[in-house]
């Protein structure tokens, strides 16, 4: 599985779900009640699971716009089942060129969930501006923040985490990722420019019987320690058998360190 496949995103929703802070959740339905008819643009929709995590929440109807640059991935995002009332336009488009024409037109409410941990500090700064000078405010879910348990431990967990972390720093299409930074540079941007903040933990906690999300999430960051120069090869594959071995014998589990935000301009709405 890819960082973006179907499978993946299929495989880490019912996580997301779970761990998706629910202040922060309380925090985006409250700025929209009372508004009969919600226009949502989605940035990175993939197959749509904010989509499916959000739209239940309102009592409103919902016209939602999903944006992405992967034709796949947005073509079931369009086909989701969604409750009544609420309607979709898939807009095929690469954010890193094209962010300003996702954000046109009449909007409530942005949101984008799995995505600020790619994007660059220039970038974080264009979707600050652009939301703020529209008015508006923006639930931001799941961005990784470099926070990893795993037990049992094992020696190499120290310089395995310091190598994905690394590796989270690359650039994934927006220039130099934020990684772990993303959430707080976000936060920090957004408060800086006048917005207030409700934000929360978001983490994935993983337990024994979680069994492939597990391999798959071991396998990545064995996949990104090989490409980092700082863990020899031969770690990494010592590391990544133990914790296979560890899986199937159904005494690993872990947290992966989220957080959420919700960020609305003061007084605008
Ligand atoms: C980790 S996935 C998250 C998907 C979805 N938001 C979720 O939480 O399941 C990141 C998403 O960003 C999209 N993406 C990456 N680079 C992009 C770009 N330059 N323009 C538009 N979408 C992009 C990928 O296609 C993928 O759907």
């Amino acid at each position: 599985m890819t960082g973006f496949s179907a499978d993946w995103l299929e495989l880490r929703e019912p996580h997301d779900l779970r761990a998706r802070n629910s202040a922060v959740l309380d925090a985006v339905v409250a700025s929209q009640a009372g508004n009969s008819a919600i226009r949502i643009v989605d940035l990175a929709c993939g197959t749509g699971s904010t989509l499916r995590a959000l739209a239940p929440r309102f009592y409103a109807g919902q016209h939602w716009r999903l944006a992405d640059n992967d034709l796949s991935l947005l073509a079931r995002a369009a086909a989701t089942a969604r409750p009544s009332g609420v309607t979709v336009t898939a807009i095929p488009l690469d954010l890193n060129r094209d962010l300003e024409a996702a954000l046109d037109g009449p909007i409530d409410l942005v949101t984008t969930s799995a995505l600020l941990d790619l994007v660059s500090e220039p970038w974080l700064d264009r979707l600050a501006v652009e939301t703020l000078a529209r008015s508006i405010p923006i639930y931001a879910a799941l961005s990784y923040d470099g926070r990893i348990e795993i037990s049992p431990r094992h020696s190499f967990d120290a310089a395995i985490i310091a190598a994905v972390n690394a590796h989270q720093r690359g650039d994934k299409g927006f220039g130099p990722a934020l990684g772990p930074m993303a959430a707080s540079a976000a936060i920090a941007r957004f408060q800086s420019l006048g917005c207030s903040v409700v934000r929360g933990t978001a983490d994935w906690v993983v337990g024994p019987l979680d069994r492939e999300f597990q391999l798959e999430i071991f396998a990545g960051w064995a996949s990104a320690a090989r490409d980092m120069p700082s863990v020899a090869q031969a770690d990494t594959v010592e590391w990544l058998t133990f914790r296979r071995d560890e899986v199937d014998s159904g005494r690993s589990s872990l947290r992966v360190g989220h957080v959420d935000f919700f960020a609305r301009p003061t007084g605008s709405r």
